[in-house]
């Protein structure tokens, strides 16, 4: 565990009051990213609308320009213009990629350069990012052709890439991860012939209708869509992007509201894309009340807006398949287990491990020193919720997900609490502290 930086200063969360108003969360950092990254490589320009304006996004910009892909500055609010440079145009960088914090940058990233024929690339990121499993996507990606060099085998960054001619085949993940689907998905668009990716189970699929929209040949189908083919030879077009708001976002909300007494929110324009809508279906059957409304198609991905309020709740038990889809909210579900009745079980959910941080014994951890029941599995957590949490000194590891969990935590403990690293929650929701603050009211 690394100590909290004493020049980041802890910021004081107060217990009591409730939560009112309605929220419009940033937009969705998977298809945020996915829109620079498949704009980049198209012919023409791509305009996207709603991009998450957050440090994993900017990574995956700065690493685009530094292979000569002209993208707009990218400020709050404002449309984000990318100059494609087609299929094969990235240059070969000056210097070394860095994806910052941003495991979708570098994983998407080594799919894309893979087949960068005699361009040399190197990928490396902050100290969590250089301490995640990359050969998740080398592993795959070397079955086509590619030669990725990196610490210890190739599975941690610094990751050299020397792009290679690939060829098509058919590949089984070992995991459900849509990093290392799209990953492949990339390296497939200049391989030659088709690449089918096979998945245990159906990981978020925004590549999948993405790249379609841009215009690449490809057929999803399997048991439950497991199984992705990818055709090269078209090739892509600029298109409008609309990003909607990011359920894993509003996820913090949702929980929120549905465990702090007297809370009433709306969360506006989240996307309900049902590879990601687990956790509604967590909180249903936990007796959550959850409303959606004004559901729409916007750019090919569902949205609507949520209304949730405050009521008893039920444990709940999740695993298998249901894990890919809200692997990104299980830290703020355990703050909910904390506040049902009864033990909720997570189980198959070992991926956390690898997350930005460990996420299953961070959670452990700092819910424990608020005085949760909590009981660390290898691959999840028991939690009964019978004694309310306290206030605490807690810490968010670095882990922007922990840093919001925590701070809903904080919100229904018995005592003030202080959270130590709270400035992690930019890494993809700049602005929730000022959206905290303005929707916290007095009882
Ligand atoms: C992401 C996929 C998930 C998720 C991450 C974003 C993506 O990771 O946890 O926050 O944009 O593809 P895995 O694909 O490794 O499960």
């Amino acid at each position: 565990m690394s100590q909290p930086n004493p020049s980041t200063k802890p910021l004081p969360l107060a217990a009591g009051g409730t939560l009112r108003g309605t929220v419009q969360v940033p937009g969705d950092k998977s298809i945020s990213h996915r829109a620079l990254l498949f704009g980049a490589i198209s012919e023409g320009v791509t305009r996207i609308e709603g991009l998450l304006p957050a440090e994993d996004p900017l990574s995956t910009a700065a690493c685009l320009r530094a292979m000569g892909v002209g993208v707009s500055e990218i400020r709050a609010g404002e449309p984000v213009t990318v100059e494609g440079v087609g299929l094969d145009g990235f240059q070969e960088p000056a210097d070394v990629l860095d994806c910052g914090n941003s495991g979708t940058t570098m994983r998407l990233m080594l799919g894309l350069l893979a087949g960068r024929v005699d361009r040399h690339f190197v990928l490396t990121g902050d100290g969590s990012l250089r301490g995640r499993p990359m050969r998740r996507v080398g592993g795959p990606l070397a079955e086509m052709g590619a030669v990725i060099h990196g610490r210890k085998g190739g599975n941690f960054a610094p990751l050299a890439v020397l792009g290679q001619p690939l060829r098509g085949t058919t590949i089984h993940t070992p995991v459900a991860s849509a990093q290392v689907k799209s990953a492949i998905l990339l390296a497939a668009l200049t391989a030659a012939g088709p690449t089918t990716v096979i998945e245990p189970a159906q990981s978020r699929d925004h590549s999948e209708r993405m790249l379609r929209a841009f215009g690449a040949q490809l057929e999803v189908g399997g048991p439950g869509l497991t199984q992705v083919t990818l055709t090269p030879g078209a090739s892509l077009r600029g298109q409008d992007v609309v990003v909607p708001g990011d359920i894993s976002s509003a996820a913090f909300w949702l929980v929120a509201a549905a465990i702090t007494p007297g809370a009433q929110l709306t969360v506006q324009n989240v996307g309900l894309n049902p590879s990601r809508t687990g956790i509604l279906e967590v909180l249903e059957q936990m007796g959550a009340r959850i409303t959606v409304l004004n559901s729409r198609d916007v750019a090919g991905e569902p949205v609507g807006d949520l209304q949730v309020s405050h009521g008893p709740l039920q444990a709940f038990e999740i695993g298998g398949d249901l894990i890919p889809r809200l692997v990104d909210e299980i830290p703020v579900l355990a703050v909910a287990a904390c506040c049902a009745e009864g033990t909720s079980r997570i189980r198959d959910a070992e991926e956390l491990r690898v997350k930005e941080t460990d996420r299953l014994a961070v959670m452990a951890r700092q819910l424990g020193a608020m005085g949760a029941r909590i009981e660390e599995f290898e691959d999840g957590l028991a939690i009964t919720g019978s004694s309310p949490l306290h206030g605490a000194v807690v810490d968010s590891e670095t882990d922007h997900r922990v840093a919001m969990s925590l701070a809903v935590a904080a919100g229904i403990a018995t005592g003030d609490s202080l959270l130590h690293r709270p400035e992690a929650a930019a890494v993809s929701y700049p602005g929730f502290w000022d959206d905290l603050a303005r929707l916290r009211q007095p009882t």
